[in-house]
């Protein structure tokens, strides 16, 4: 089966699938899939052999958590099921969630002690269980300190409620932080991120990668289609139809660039020679990155879903690697100027001295 080609998330023995089933779009609302939808896409998802569940407290205003809950329950894969949530946005009034009245409480998000606790027993609730896996802290906040989410995270892993956590959209020095923190104090600290990653979001590559190998983290990356953008559905031409992307949507239309479009195209011949779509091309591209743990799938549709597995047959010649890594190379900046090709070279005396990690 194409999704138990198994392997331990970051420095951890957390065993999970390639691909993890992004469940963003389970619940009501104009992207997403209803139950019985929803219900086939988890099955094709376990059909394909997959362990690894995404989701969070914000994703349709919890019915996400609820729907996977509940699929859970149904198929008892409990203990198969590597279960990961999020907290972090606000829950009273998050731009994300639907509007429910009264809203505005500043301990309804962020990543102090307090909200932790709250998010954590409300997400328990709406799946049905005593324990996540993989708890996120989904974006930082940018005032609780380091050492206070390290704390209440470890905490939580002693007291059983959760396995492992992770960051998902933070600095690459705040995760650094964290691991240090938690190495020098030997306590429980993160074993991954969740990060933007695809042919046409490549930023993450100069801090957060490096990062990530340094501090044994396992890499997630999230919308590696870019919301379907290199699905290869929309044209410079007509960006219409019913996609994610068409029209007047809240993820914006950030994608249509003309650096993208360029992308798109080697892409497409790439995905032609292959015989493959270039959906599956894009996934199986992000999926060989170094770091890569397991890569986010999302899917309005069993279809989408069930073509997106296959992206895990697809093996590369050098030519194909080397083509779409130069065409969606990203603009170089202070740090990656740092490892730049010769630079070692010069240091070392004409030797290009290889690292213990590389
Ligand atoms: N940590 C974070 O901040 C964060 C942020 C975003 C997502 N995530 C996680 O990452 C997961 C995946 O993210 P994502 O949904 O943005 O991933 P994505 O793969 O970039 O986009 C998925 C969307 O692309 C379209 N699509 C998928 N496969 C397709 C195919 N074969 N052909 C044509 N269109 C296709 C579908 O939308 P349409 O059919 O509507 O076009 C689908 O909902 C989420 O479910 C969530 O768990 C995390």
């Amino acid at each position: 089966m194409p999704l138990t080609d198994f392997r331990t998330l970051g420095r951890s023995g957390l065993v999970v699938s390639p691909l993890a089933l992004g469940t963003m779009t389970f619940g009501p609302g104009p992207f997403g899939a209803d139950e019985r939808t929803s219900r086939a896409i988890f099955d094709a998802y376990r059909d394909g052999g997959g362990n690894f569940v995404d989701t969070a407290d914000i994703y349709s205003g919890g019915v996400s958590e609820e729907l996977v809950g509940k699929f859970i329950r149904e198929t008892r894969s409990r203990d198969e099921i590597v279960l990961a949530t999020k907290f972090g946005f606000n829950a009273s009034s998050s731009p994300l969630t639907a509007p429910r009245g009264r809203g505005g409480n500043p301990h309804a998000g962020g990543a102090g002690a307090k909200n932790i606790h709250r998010a954590l027993e409300q997400s328990l609730k709406r799946l049905g269980t005593d324990y996540i896996d993989l708890y996120w802290m989904h974006v930082w906040d940018g005032v609780t300190p380091v050492e206070e989410i390290v704390q209440t995270l470890g905490n939580l892993v002693t007291a059983g409620k959760i396995r492992y956590f992770g960051f998902s959209d933070m600095p690459a020095w705040l995760a650094m932080k964290a691991a240090t923190i938690a190495a020098e104090r030997r306590v429980p600290g993160p074993i991954a991120m969740q990060l933007e990653y695809s042919l046409v979001a490549r930023d993450v590559e100069s801090e957060h990668l490096p990062v990530a190998r340094e501090a044994g983290m396992g890499v997630l990356p999230w919308s590696p289609l870019a919301g379907g953008f290199l699905s290869g559905k929309y044209n410079r031409a007509d960006t219409g139809g019913s996609g994610r992307l068409s029209g007047p949507n809240p993820f914006g239309n950030s994608k249509f660039t003309d650096q993208n479009w360029a992308i798109l195209e080697v892409l497409r011949e790439v995905a032609a020679e292959l015989d493959r779509s270039m959906a599956e091309t894009a996934l199986a591209w992000v999926m060989a990155r170094p770091g890569v743990a397991s890569t986010l799938i999302g899917a309005s549709k069993v279809a989408q879903l069930q073509s997106n597995i296959a992206a895990t047959e697809i093996r590369f010649s050098q030519s194909q690697t080397q083509r779409l890594n130069e065409a969606s190379a990203p603009l170089p900046t202070f740090s990656s100027s740092l490892t730049m090709r010769g630079l070692r070279s010069m240091l070392f005396g004409g030797h290009e001295v290889a690292g213990w990690n590389e």
